[in-house]
């Protein structure tokens, strides 16, 4: 618990009691933890594995809003401005989180007004990497966001190898293309385009990413 953000300033006591009062649970790819439009009443945070928080337009199309893993924390808006859930929570891995009830989250702002600061920070940075996305989706095009989500993935998932950095995702062709917002046939035509420059390898819901440099410049 200590190692999400959420919970760094806490002292071992403050942690231990607060991990007591908090409700574990674990889940298999593609399990829902809630959906769009449910009453929410916890937040989460993510101790192993990943989650997917996606939205589905009035058509039926699916959007991915994030990738979230281990130390990350979501599920807070509805806590905060009462209200149904936002996004689906569905797990992409084997995941087990830690759920953290609106009475107890209350209790724990007030002994520890820190954790509030934390929790504002981070709603600042997501807001941030959203409008990022927001003016990517007018200005950037396909091949650019593809480059810019694998870096980004490969930011938090990645893991140096030999021949470069290995990022196992977890994520289909399909919600890979969810995520950046194009069509599965414009993101695969990209990523076959990369794979032919070099700059990267294709793997079964993974990544290999052999030049990160050039990616970036793209
Ligand atoms: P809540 O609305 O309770 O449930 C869905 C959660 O998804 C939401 O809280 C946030 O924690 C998270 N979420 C919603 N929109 C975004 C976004 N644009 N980027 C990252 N996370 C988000």
């Amino acid at each position: 618990v200590r190692r999400a953000p959420l919970f760094a300033t806490l002292d071992e006591d403050s942690a231990r009691e607060i991990m007591a009062s908090m409700e574990a649970v674990r889940m298999e790819r593609g399990d829902v933890l809630f959906h769009e439009g449910d009453q929410g009443d916890r937040l989460y945070v993510i101790t192993e594995g990943k989650i997917k928080l996606g939205c589905t337009s009035t058509d039926g199309r699916e959007n991915l809003l994030a990738i979230l893993g281990p130390g990350e924390m979501f599920g807070e808006l509805s806590l905060f401005d009462p209200g149904p859930r936002t996004a689906t929570a569905t797990a992409v891995a084997e995941t087990q989180l830690i759920g953290l009830g609106n009475d107890q989250l209350r209790t724990l702002l007030q002994s520890h007004p820190r954790i509030a600061a934390t929790l504002l920070a981070s709603l600042a940075r997501r807001l941030r990497r959203t409008n990022e996305n927001l003016a990517d989706l007018v200005f950037t095009d396909v091949p650019g966001r593809v480059a810019k989500a694998l870096l980004d993935l490969s930011s938090r998932f990645g893991r140096p190898v030999e021949e470069g950095v290995m990022v196992a995702h977890d994520l289909t062709q399909e919600e890979l293309a969810q995520l950046v917002g194009a069509s599965r046939e414009t993101v695969n035509k990209a990523l076959a385009d990369f794979a032919t420059r070099g700059w990267l390898r294709l793997e079964a819901r993974a990544v290999l990413l052999l030049d990160v440099e050039r990616l970036r410049r793209r």
